[in-house]
């Protein structure tokens, strides 16, 4: 078989990693992938965005299954335009994708079925959302409707604060369209599972939790980034919280969208919270965390193209999907600087003794072939552990191997899931 991969982070690195261990595939392109991957995979310079361009090499190599991982082109319709020439599919259509593509999508979505979420208001009016922001219980949080790079959402803890945001989304455009209109919702407070889920619209199958650690510096201080590391399984979600799970919002999702005539076929990510009232949904994502990605596949037994050629054709309930015991823990070294200014283009060195998974995210290639840094967050660094514990300590072993002049990492990846283990544990 031949297989294509869109997508060019360290999430599609840990995708093709993972898809290179199935014995159906021959030929493995990524598109437009980066200089790490091209280890793994042939790359194909054509962006994630570039629809036309992704059909046309389908077409002239011959592709028999596509893989469309990130969100824009999922967005923007990769799936129905790969499908319409007869290529088989692993992601959601643009009629399902809108589910992350428009946050006033799936606020109404959850509204219409009883999915439990934070409660809120839709504004398409900067007017009338400044006067009802200046009233609104604190602290409170406004979001752009659009995809915004993960940056569309302010947690205000003043009315200043949620007036400004407001004015910078629908007045200033600071988000483009995407901020044309606004979500404004209530504060939630708990902690944050990733749920990964497979689904091909009738059945859904979820991967092991994960915890994103978003902001940029220890402590959950700094800015929000794309995530600077995961630990899967989530300790705080617990056997009895994943049946709930199940039972109010992963199969009523599923449900939603199959009678909205919308049928979600692909990875579903749920985004939740795990509030003192029960999980809620904060946010859905229409594809593969990144970097959850890396921490959830690696763990993965099951061969991960048997499960998507499952999805794409729709028989997924037979299908077995499987993950080892242990746990695994992913620190991303970032370029110094990042989610702000950094610089790049410094060689990437990794020792002879690397034992650990590494999945490139941000690479290109020098004059002599050598990977040299290209992107905020450069490369994540991933090991597995019996144990949560020895799989942190092995994942920070192994990162100190690995590394570029103005790297930098959290040290703190897992910290409070090791914490919250061991008080559920009495150790
Ligand atoms: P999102 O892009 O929707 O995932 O939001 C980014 C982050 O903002 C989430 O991971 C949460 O930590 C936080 N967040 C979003 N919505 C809420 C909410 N209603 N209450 C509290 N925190 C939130
Ligand atoms: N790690 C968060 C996301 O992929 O959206």
């Amino acid at each position: 078989m031949k297989v294509m991969v869109v997508g060019g982070g360290g999430r599609e690195h840990a995708i093709v990693k993972a898809l290179r261990r199935s014995p159906e595939i021959d030929e493995l392109y990524v598109l437009p992938g980066n200089a790490g991957i091209g280890k793994d995979a042939v790359c194909v310079p054509v962006g994630a965005k570039d629809i036309p361009a992704q059909v046309a090499f389908a077409k002239e190599k011959g592709i028999d299954f596509a893989v469309v991982a990130p969100d824009d082109p999922l967005v923007l319709g990769a799936v129905d335009a790969l499908e319409a020439e007869g290529i088989q599919c692993f992601g959601p259509r643009a009629n399902a994708a809108i589910i992350e593509g428009s946050k006033i999508f799936s606020k109404n979505l959850m509204k219409k079925y009883g999915i439990p979420t934070a409660s809120y208001e839709v504004f398409d009016d900067a007017q009338a959302a400044m006067e009802y922001v200046r009233t609104a219980s604190l602290p409170t949080v406004v979001k752009a409707d659009g995809l915004a790079l993960g940056k569309g959402v302010i947690l205000a803890q003043t009315h200043e604060e949620a007036e400004q945001a407001v004015r910078s989304m629908m007045e200033e455009g600071a988000f483009g369209a995407s901020g044309s209109r606004i979500v404004v919702e209530e504060f939630l407070t708990g902690p944050e599972v990733s749920v990964l889920a497979f689904t091909d619209g009738h059945c859904v199958k979820p991967m092991v939790s994960s915890m994103d650690h978003k902001r940029a510096l220890d402590g959950d201080q700094g800015l929000n980034t794309g995530g600077m590391g995961t630990i899967a399984p989530n300790p705080y979600y617990t056997k009895e919280i994943a049946q709930v799970c199940m039972d109010t919002i992963f199969l009523p999702t599923i449900r939603a969208m199959s009678a909205e005539n919308r049928p979600f076929k692909g990875c579903l990510y749920f985004g939740l919270m795990l509030t003192p009232n029960g999980p809620k949904v904060i946010e859905y994502n229409c594809r593969f965390g990144d970097p959850e990605t890396q921490v959830v596949l690696p763990l993965l037994k099951t061969d991960l193209f048997s499960i998507m050629k499952a999805v794409a054709e729709e028989r997924l309930e037979s299908q077995p999907v499987e993950f080892e015991d242990g746990y695994a823990c992913c620190v991303i070294q970032a370029s110094r600087g990042y989610p702000g200014h950094y610089d790049t283009g410094f060689p990437i060195s990794v020792q002879d003794d690397f034992e650990g998974e590494l999945f490139i995210a941000g690479a290109k290639s020098g004059n002599d072939g050598e990977l040299l840094t290209s992107g905020g967050r450069v490369l994540g660094v991933v090991a597995k552990g019996r144990t949560l514990e020895e799989a942190i300590r092995k994942a920070y072993r192994e990162n100190e191997k690995v590394g570029f002049a103005n790297s930098f990492s959290r040290r703190d990846i897992g910290r409070r899931a090791l914490a919250a283990l061991e008080e559920t544990h009495g150790l």
